[in-house]
């Protein structure tokens, strides 16, 4: 059993995140930033809590006495940037927190934008993403980078990025691993359901494998 403290849990990803992680038998506080919107249909975390992912303070808070902090955090339809401050603010707060005990690790949902397709370019090099997409991969891909400058031995961060199409699904539990490269099937379709995202989320959670990388995964 791990002690997870969850920002996101009322998001697309972080509810998946949020189920896995329970049916599993992991301790999950669920960190919102209005516990009164909660809904009960998204519940059954161990414990509810205001927090802003945006704020170190907030995040040290929010992070003491858990093993792992998970970001689930979009800034929706907010200024991308926030991305990197969320990056920031994670390991800032967790640095914080000292060396007396273990720093909770960190775990970051990432974006697609800045994986390497199979044919060269970056997925964001391809044609036809409209620019609000186009700027919210490349925030995410400036927060990787900054998670990139963080050694391992003061936070062991991962960041997990999904396929290109993210969406709703069934759980098969299954998945195929990639690093920074896109993950496609025979068909050259990258995919993956968000029920499967997240079994993958809590694998990293329980395997510790990713330490100071981005890895993604797909069908
Ligand atoms: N293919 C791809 O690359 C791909 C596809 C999908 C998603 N993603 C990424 O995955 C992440 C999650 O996506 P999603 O679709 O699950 O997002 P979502 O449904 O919009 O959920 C966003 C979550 O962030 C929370 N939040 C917003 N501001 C916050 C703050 N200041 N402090 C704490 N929590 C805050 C929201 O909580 P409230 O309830 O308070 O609003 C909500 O729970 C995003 O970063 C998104 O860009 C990538």
């Amino acid at each position: 059993m791990t002690k997870i403290a969850l920002f996101g849990a009322t998001g697309t990803i972080g509810t998946r995140v949020l189920h896995e992680a329970l049916r599993r038998g992991h301790e999950v506080t669920a960190v919102v930033r209005d516990p009164a919107r909660f809904p009960d249909s998204a519940g059954g975390a161990t414990a509810v809590v205001r927090g802003d992912v945006l704020d170190p303070a907030s995040v040290a808070e929010a992070a003491a006495g858990h093993e792992v902090v998970v970001s689930a955090f979009g800034p929706g339809s907010g200024d991308p940037a926030a991305l990197v401050t969320a990056a920031r603010s994670l390991i800032g707060g967790v640095r914080s927190l000292g060396t007396d005990a273990p720093a909770p690790r960190v775990v970051v949902v990432g974006g697609a934008g800045s994986l390497r397709t199979p044919g060269g370019p970056m997925v964001w090099d391809e044609a036809g993403f409209p620019a609000p997409v186009l700027a919210l991969m490349h925030a995410h891909g400036d927060a990787l980078d900054f998670l990139r400058t963080v050694p391992v031995e003061e936070v062991r961060w991962t960041c997990l990025s999904p396929a290109a199409q993210i969406a709703p699904g069934e759980r098969t539990g299954t998945y195929r691993l990639g690093l920074d490269g896109l993950v496609v099937d025979e068909e050259g379709r990258s995919r993956i359901s968000t029920e499967d995202f997240a079994v993958a989320l809590v694998d990293e959670i329980e395997r510790d494998a990713h330490a100071g990388r981005r890895f993604t995964v797909a069908h």
